[in-house]
């Protein structure tokens, strides 16, 4: 064997066509497949570009010795060889492969490594625990789906960096080791060893410090951010993130939206051939709500909600009385498919947001009303539902009523899309036209009860919007006031948010105290940002995205974990690291941190 050799390819195993015929090459790559037939030898070679065959004949005048050792090969092997490219014997083609005309016909051959057998196939169909994958990611990212995903991902932010680099916004880095920025999540903090006792926080998102590059006359900022949240982890959400994070001065919605609605336009186009329609409707919060119950409604089915407070205001049913309002949705003519069971399910769903409970009511063939409230409802409020619903035989009625708007509005939003999913209404991932919108008008606070205090609904920092400016800094009808804040939805998925910022330095504090903070507090959080506003701050705004959601839909999959190199479990585990670990005694000493063990852990 040579000494010195370099195990280099003068192709890939996605590039030999017919018109490489008669070619000697060198491939690199995996044992994909490897099929002994006595005396020939076929692999399959893989790499990141596909698949080649590769043949090994000890008949072949200059191939007895890699014949030989061919006989080695096992799955997953790394191996280099040299070649010719000839014809597939007639009739052995393979139109499912792009190489499937050719086989590569072997005169040299060197295992460059040995594998040991992998625990599951590197195969796109493959049922195992995803917990396993997880656990040997590297091999799960060599499986093509996954290699598949992570391309789509490299292409949409390169298209994103060219179209904020073609419109004049900088690339700018900011720091990880930082300070809390409130994003309503828990922070992730950094003990500090120069400065003992003290911590950073990981940046739930690098918002004051974009708001900051605009103080210092950046004028348009963009950065593929990591983000790290401590909250609780769903299928679109994971402990560390990444965000387009943009801001830009100068600017209102109207000039800032074309920019963002044409690099997704973009994306889309170039990524899966599709033209998206801009601009893209804008629906106000309250409407949303409303209509969807939700402030990302999937705008791509009906099953609306329906106000139907009005018709039974005096009704005498127990239910219905002193409630904020009583909203239904209408399935059309498809009572007979809900079972008792299936009522009964429903109605878990609606009380795991609140809902006290779900009435229903079937109109029979008759026209007759059927409910477990009938018996309540007057002749003329049961005629005022099947007017208001234009109820006919076969249709159902899903109805919520709750002294919250919040609890009808979230329930019937989760009812609306299990329903919606239930009936075939929602087109699968990945299939269908994608439906675009902006909620705007977003309010601007929200109160919480058990904590007796309103938080902002988007961050601290966005503002109010004109004409409630006023108000604001009275402090008067606080639930009224609307923001200067918007958010992207794609297909019922939030993709990204933003707001027109404060950048009067008296208009901030006055929020920092609505918000309950004192102004020794203030100081110590905001102290840095609130001295930095009076230095001449540009009117200012931004938005940022969800790479990772992104990505996903584009990829048409579910949970973003598909889409990222290394993600952690719901847990906030990586199974491949088995991180989070402990640290030795030696370290926390330098820290000077001592660990308490819950008494139950
Ligand atoms: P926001 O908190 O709305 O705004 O976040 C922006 C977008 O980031 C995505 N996102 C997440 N993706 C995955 N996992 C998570 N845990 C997660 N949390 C959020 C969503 C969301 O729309 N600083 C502001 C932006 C601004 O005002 O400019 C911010 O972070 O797609
Ligand atoms: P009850 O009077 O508790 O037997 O409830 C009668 C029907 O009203 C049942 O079908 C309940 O699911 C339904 N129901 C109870 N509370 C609510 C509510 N807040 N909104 C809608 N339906 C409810």
């Amino acid at each position: 064997m040579k000494t010195h050799q370099r195990f280099v390819r003068t192709h890939t195993n996605g590039q030999l066509r017919a018109s490489d015929l008669g070619k000697s090459v060198t491939l690199c790559g995996w044992v994909h497949k490897r099929r002994d037939h006595g005396g020939l030898i076929f692999v399959d070679m893989r790499d990141r570009y596909g698949l080649t065959q590769v043949v090994f004949d000890p008949a072949h005048p200059s191939g007895k010795v890699a014949h030989e050792l061919a006989g080695k090969l096992r799955s997953e092997f790394v191996f280099w060889c040299k070649g010719t490219v000839r014809s597939r014997p007639s009739g052995m083609t393979n139109s499912n492969m792009a190489t499937g005309e050719i086989e590569v016909i072997c005169d040299e051959l060197s295992i460059l490594s040995e594998a040991k057998t992998p625990p599951f196939p590197i195969e796109d169909d493959i049922d195992v625990a995803e917990t396993l994958r997880l656990k040997y990611r590297y091999l799960d990212l060599r499986r093509p789906i996954l290699q598949k995903n992570l391309l789509i991902r490299h292409r949409m932010l390169s298209i994103v960096r060219n179209h904020l680099d073609q419109n004049d916004f900088v690339e700018i880095e900011t720091p990880i080791l930082y300070k809390s920025t409130p994003e309503g999540a828990r922070d992730f903090i950094v003990p500090s060893r120069l400065n003992p006792g003290t911590f950073y926080a990981l940046p739930q998102s690098p918002q004051t410090l974009k708001q900051l590059l605009m103080v210092s006359g950046m004028d348009r900022y963009f950065q593929i951010a990591r983000c790290f949240r401590d909250e609780d982890l769903r299928a679109d959400r994971q402990p560390e993130f990444s965000q387009v994070d943009i801001e830009t001065s100068f600017m209102d919605e109207e000039a800032f939206f074309p920019i963002l609605e044409n690099m997704i336009a973009k994306l889309w186009k170039e990524v899966l051939g599709q033209e998206v329609q801009t601009p893209f409707p804008r629906m106000p919060y309250a409407e949303a709500m409303a209509r969807f119950g939700s402030d990302k409604p999937d705008v791509r089915f009906g099953l609306e909600l329906q106000d139907i407070s009005e018709i039974f205001g005096a009704s005498t049913f127990q239910v219905f009385q002193n409630v904020a309002s009583i909203r239904a949705i209408k399935v059309e003519g498809q009572a007979e498919r809900f079972s008792r069971k299936d009522l009964d399910d429903l109605q878990s769903l609606a009380s795991t947001y609140g809902a006290k409970g779900l009435l229903w009511i079937k109109v029979q063939p008759t026209g007759e009303l059927q409910s477990p409230a009938a018996k309540f409802f007057t002749d003329s409020e049961k005629q005022g539902l099947i007017t208001a619903l234009a109820l006919k035989p076969g249709d159902l009625v899903l109805a919520v009523a709750d002294k919250k708007n919040k609890v009808v509005f979230d329930s019937l939003g989760a009812l609306r899309l299990a329903l919606g999913a239930r009936l075939g209404m929602i087109p699968k991932l990945g299939e269908g036209k994608p439906a675009f919108l902006w909620v705007m008008n977003f309010p601007l606070l929200e109160f919480d009860e058990k904590e007796n205090r309103y938080f902002a609904c988007h961050h601290p920092f966005t503002s109010p919007r004109p004409e409630f400016f006023e108000d604001f800094i009275a402090g008067r009808n606080l639930d009224k006031i609307e923001a200067c804040a918007y958010d992207m939805v794609l297909n019922g998925v939030e993709v990204g948010g933003g707001s027109l910022r404060i950048y009067r330095p008296d208009v901030q504090a006055a929020m920092f105290k609505l918000l309950g903070l004192t102004p020794e507090e203030a100081k110590h959080k905001f102290g840095f940002f609130l001295e930095a506003l009076q230095y001449g701050t540009p009117p200012h705004g931004g938005i940022a995205f969800g790479v990772d959601r992104l990505a996903a839909l584009l990829c048409g999959v579910g949970p973003i974990r598909d889409v990222m190199a290394f993600p952690k479990t719901q847990r906030g585990h990586c199974l491949m690291s088995e991180s989070p670990s402990e640290v030795s005694a030696d370290q926390l000493a330098e820290l000077g941190v001592t660990v308490v063990r819950p008494a139950n852990g």
